[in-house]
């Protein structure tokens, strides 16, 4: 292979790998107070729901915020029925994290969890708190007991 061919071939590996995940994390997050009840909180499932160029499209992710909330959930899609909801808080030093695409990251030490609150990178040792969550076909219901 000569150089060019070389240079050609990297440039096109790189733009398939980091192009895709710019995408990804140019996503607009989206956040939502919920509706708080007496164990959990809920929220619509229309809120994953967008459209974008008369095109539906299925949020990834959202994050609930809410002043009763010591840290904000993100509440992650990845069914109809399998959601999974994380709280935001790092487990090295607390803490909030971000999210971006399939991934929570730390800004204060680099941690980074996976989208099921699996630690991914430390330092961080232990995965992210989550909790119980039920779906139907209206509502999403965190179970904050849980
Ligand atoms: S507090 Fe998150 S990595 Fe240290």
């Amino acid at each position: 292979m000569d150089r060019r061919t070389f240079t050609k071939t990297c440039i096109e590996c790189v733009g398939g790998v980091i192009i895709p995940s710019m995408l990804i994390g140019c996503q607009t997050t989206y956040y939502t107070n919920g509706t708080l009840e007496a164990n959990g909180i809920s929220v619509s499932v229309s809120e994953f729901n967008y459209i974008k160029k008369d095109k539906a499209i299925i949020r990834q992710y959202i994050i609930v915020r809410n002043d009763k909330l010591e840290f904000p959930i993100c509440l992650y899609r990845f069914s109809d029925r399998e959601y999974t909801a994380l709280l935001m808080k790092c487990t090295h030093q607390g803490n909030e994290l971000q999210a971006s695409g399939d991934q929570l990251h730390c800004s204060a030490h680099g941690s980074e969890f996976d989208n099921k609150g699996k630690v991914a990178q430390g330092p961080a040792e232990e995965n992210l708190r989550s909790f119980k969550v039920s779906a139907d076909h209206d509502k999403i219901f965190i179970d904050l007991r849980s």
